[in-house]
């Protein structure tokens, strides 16, 4: 039986991410910043583990815990919308913290065990974002943009070990505790004079006729954990196909 480790379980993409794996027979490690058991099945192919991306000593604890991986699933992440000008640079290194140097210690964490046994996925969660560019998410851009250049760069490094390392480009998904999850890092981000344009950015978001499901994210996991084509990009959902096929 495969085993696949997941960050960034307890809501959203990552939850949706657990099940499906599940579903399909696989052993899932689903990790949380805050255990909630609840969240999934009761089975034995199902491990609810404490994990922090940005506190190295929750990553040594978590895999020892956990058992030799066939993939890993980056999932966790955090957004942040507003105007760049107004961000404090403690924030913007927030959401490098999460979404960019924890990619990295989860990677380099694993790696070993992958490459001593030539096998493994790495697949890294970044957003359509990184597809095309988009206002009031300059910080946020950045912190996935890295990771879509350090996860090809590391797919050839790591190709000559037989170890693949893949990218998952969600789209916008209304549905998931994202913004929610985000709100106070976001409080004061859209000052006075910026208020008109971001308003008009809102109201383009309230009127998507395309979003991204947590369901569209889960299958594109798994195509990306599965394949053996070589393909590194795997948008998900449908708007961020149809950005992707504009490239
Ligand atoms: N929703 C969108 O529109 C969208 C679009 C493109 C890409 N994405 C990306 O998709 C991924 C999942 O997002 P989502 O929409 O499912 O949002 P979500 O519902 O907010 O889920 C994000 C998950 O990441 C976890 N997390 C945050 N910081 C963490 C840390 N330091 N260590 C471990 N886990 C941490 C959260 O856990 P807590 O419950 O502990 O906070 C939560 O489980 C993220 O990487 C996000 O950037 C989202």
């Amino acid at each position: 039986m495969k085993t696949v480790l997941i960050t960034g379980c307890s809501s959203g993409y990552g939850l949706e991410t657990a099940r499906h794996f599940h579903a399909q027979g696989w052993h899932v490690i689903a990790t949380m910043r805050t255990p909630r058991p609840e969240l999934l099945p009761v089975d034995d192919r199902l491990q609810v583990l404490a994990l922090d991306v940005t506190r190295p000593e929750s990553i040594a604890t978590a895999l020892q815990t956990c058992g030799p991986l066939d993939a890993l699933v980056n999932n966790a992440g955090i957004g942040l919308f507003g105007a760049f000008e107004a961000t404090p640079m403690e924030t913007v290194r927030e959401i490098f913290e999460t979404n960019t140097f924890g990619v990295m210690a989860m990677t380099q964490a694993v790696i070993p065990q992958f490459r001593a046994r030539r096998a493994g996925v790495v697949v890294n969660v970044t957003s359509s974002a990184t597809l095309a560019p988009m206002p009031l998410v300059a910080a946020y851009t950045a912190s996935k943009t890295a990771i879509e250049g350090f996860t090809a760069s590391l797919a050839h490094e790591l190709g000559a070990f037989d170890v693949a390392v893949k990218l998952v480009e969600p789209g916008y998904a209304p549905s998931t505790r994202f913004t929610a999850n985000g709100e106070d890092r976001m409080r004061g981000l859209i000052p006075q004079v910026y208020a008109p344009f971001a308003q008009r950015i809102y109201s383009a978001l309230t009127q998507v006729a395309a979003v991204t499901l947590e369901s569209d994210v889960a299958e594109a996991v798994w195509r990306a954990v599965n394949d053996a084509t070589g393909q590194l990009h795997f948008p998900a959902g449908e708007d961020a196909a149809a950005l992707a096929a504009r490239r």
